[in-house]
């Protein structure tokens, strides 16, 4: 068996492109845990908030993260929300370990500029918004993970430093 590694962070942090990288690194498949809810339900993120209301998208989370949990070898890139709720990052570090993609307010704030597929960051106060979310959030994120990577380079460099850590994490937990 072979842990799953666990990508979170904040929206924009490189979960998505630094995990497809890290995957092929490190021979684990790739997975998206916002990807596998619009598969399994038939529409976009966005429209599961617009239609069903963040709530229901939550519980979504919520069941994606226990049925992944169930699973190895695959490197999981999370929601943005995902390991904010402790059960859901209990879940995942039984069968991974929880890596967060430390991005800069500066950097995320460039990558996300005119990105429309985040329902959280559709509003006029955007920006302000999204310092508040951050500054609140990453207390948490720092909380539920094992493992922290400084995120703001690119996706190259920022996997092959997650694979030095895991694999030495995994060594010495295994
Ligand atoms: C969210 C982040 C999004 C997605 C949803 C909610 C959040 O994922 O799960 O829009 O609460 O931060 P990304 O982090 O991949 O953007």
């Amino acid at each position: 068996m072979c842990g799953n590694i666990v990508l979170c962070g904040f929206m924009g942090c490189g979960k998505t492109t630094v995990g497809q990288v890290l995957a092929q690194k490190s021979g684990r498949s790739f997975l998206d845990l916002d990807q596998y809810i619009e598969q399994q339900q038939g529409k976009t993120v966005s429209q599961i908030f617009a239609d069903d209301g963040e709530a229901t998208f939550r519980r979504l989370e919520n069941e994606a993260a226990r049925e992944l949990s169930r699973k190895d070898n695959l490197v999981i890139a999370t929601g943005g929300g995902t390991v904010l709720k402790e059960e859901n990052a209990a879940l995942l570090r039984e069968t991974g370990v929880i890596v967060l993609l430390n991005a800069s307010l500066e950097t995320l704030e460039r990558r996300l500029d005119g990105v429309s597929n985040r329902p959280l960051l559709q509003r006029d106060d955007r920006q302000e918004f999204l310092r508040d979310l951050y500054a609140r959030r990453i207390p948490l994120y720092r909380a539920a993970a094992q493992l922290c990577v400084e995120a703001d380079g690119d996706p190259e460099t920022v996997s092959e430093h997650i694979l030095q850590k895991t694999e030495l994490f995994f060594s010495k937990n295994s």
